[in-house]
């Protein structure tokens, strides 16, 4: 099939580039130029596991193209994918105003039918608004159908998502898109849903808002743990094996961070507010996961009682592992906050260094793991990236002035950290 994909962000460029996978041809449409020039060249803005190499191969086969021409990329497809940026407002509300521009664009360039499907994360009811707009706007006056397509990737693991997503969700007001829309998954061969356009966007602030719950709960819980000699891992496992629970998402940390949650949280709980419901729930998963953070900076200070004039390294940058994104990451708080406290920082991070300059200023980075802990008073691990586990302890334990370890990522077993003679504090253990 033919499809266009409007905004190369983290959904719109895997999402197109997965569709190109499985044999559809993509136009992929972003109003930043040099963006598009970037990827025409094969280069790709962001780090993502597996997506150069999906990127570059559909781009030879000629399966993925770009372009900077809304116009353009709404003529050659009937079916025309949002994936554009919905940024929080300063009162947690959704800044939907690329939505109704892209509408706006969409509609002027609409010559015949097109089913028009919103991809990017949108409070319930801007499908109707997008309806309405395109109908405004669209001087052609064609037949079209808007559909909600929510996107349930996670950065870091985008590629696998996308591929093996494990449900479709089709939000449609008509059944005229559905068989459009079914052809377009079909080689994905993953379950999909069909629903009334209202319930789809709800399923994605349900979903993440229901996910950002799981996490809180089980911060609550090493509170807990912490407070009786319990283990939360342990705890963790045991509810997490009943398949009414799962275990996923109930690993505890320092807080959930990134584009989604955060931003997805405060704009529920206003739609709520807005539609006359106090979502006291959502707002105390938000007071959970701050708190979360500050008895982690408590933790170190009670340990190392006066930060200033002292050197922390810190490892791990980025807001989640497997990606070099640092938009709301709880490790760069934690930075901000131990520098406030007058600590000087040694930090690394596999890929996100570069992008954690533009918000960390006065850190030394550190191209090597391994020699984050050269010189200072202890080490904390920020992000939960797989080869930090690979860390040279003995190494690190030598390099410190004191061998003192906060683990905010619950990555090592305190057990084999205190026979290896480190003072080692994680979170609920
Ligand atoms: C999240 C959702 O998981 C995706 O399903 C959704 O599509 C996406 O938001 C989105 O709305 O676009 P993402 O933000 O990429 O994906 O990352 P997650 O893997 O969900 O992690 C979010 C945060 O929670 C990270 O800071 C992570 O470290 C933290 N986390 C995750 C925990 O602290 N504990 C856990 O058990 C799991």
């Amino acid at each position: 099939m033919k499809l266009t994909i409007i905004g190369t962000g983290y959904v719109g460029l895997a999402t197109g580039a997965c569709f190109a996978e499985v044999g559809h041809h993509v136009m992929c449409v972003d109003n930043d130029a040099a963006k598009v020039e970037i990827l025409r060249a094969g280069g790709i803005p962001i780090y993502e596991p597996g997506l150069d190499e999906l990127v570059r191969k559909n781009a030879a086969a000629g399966r993925l193209n770009f372009t900077a021409s809304t116009e353009a990329g709404v003529e050659q497809s009937d079916v025309v994918f949002i994936a554009v940026p919905t940024p929080p407002l300063a009162d947690g509300s959704v800044d939907l105003s690329f939505i109704e521009k892209v509408a706006r664009e969409i509609a002027g360039a609409m010559t015949r039918y097109k089913v028009v499907v919103d991809k990017s994360t949108v409070p319930v009811r801007t499908g109707d608004k997008v309806t309405e707009t395109i109908k405004r706007y669209c001087k052609a006056r064609v037949d079209f159908d808007v559909v909600s397509n929510p996107e349930f990737l996670r950065e870091g693991f985008a590629v696998e998502d996308l591929m093996k997503p494990d449900r479709v969700v089709i939000g449609v007001r008509s059944q005229r898109p559905v068989p459009i829309i079914k052809e377009v998954y079909a080689p994905f061969h993953a379950p999909l849903i069909v629903t009334d356009i209202n319930s789809a966007e709800l399923i994605k602030h349900a979903s993440n808002s229901f996910l950002a719950l799981k996490i809180s709960y089980i911060n609550a819980i090493s509170v807990i743990c912490e407070a009786t000699g319990a283990n939360v891992q342990e705890v963790a496992n045991g509810i997490g094996m009943d398949d009414r629970i799962g275990r996923r998402f109930l690993n505890a940390s320092l807080g959930f961070g990134g584009s989604c949650f955060p931003k997805d949280l405060s704009a529920f709980i206003k739609i709520a507010e807005q539609l006359g419901y106090d979502f006291g729930l959502l707002k105390e998963v938000q007071r959970i996961n701050a708190d979360q953070m500050n008895r982690f900076v408590k933790k170190i200070t009670d340990t190392l009682w006066v930060l200033k004039d002292k050197t922390i390294g810190v490892l791990g940058l980025a807001f989640k592992q497997n990606t070099d994104d640092v938009r709301m990451s709880p490790a760069i708080e934690l930075c901000l906050q131990l520098q406030k406290e007058g600590a000087r920082l040694r930090v690394h991070d596999p890929k996100a260094m570069e992008r954690a300059k533009a918000v960390l200023k006065d850190a030394t980075f550190v191209g090597d793991m391994n020699e984050v802990a050269e010189g200072c008073d202890a080490l904390v691990i920020a992000t939960e990236w797989e080869e930090f586990k690979k860390l040279d302890l003995e190494r690190v334990r030598k390099a410190l002035s004191h061998p003192i370890l906060f683990d905010g990522r619950n990555l090592f077993d305190p057990a084999e950290m205190e026979r290896l003679g480190f003072i080692y504090k994680s979170i609920g253990r």
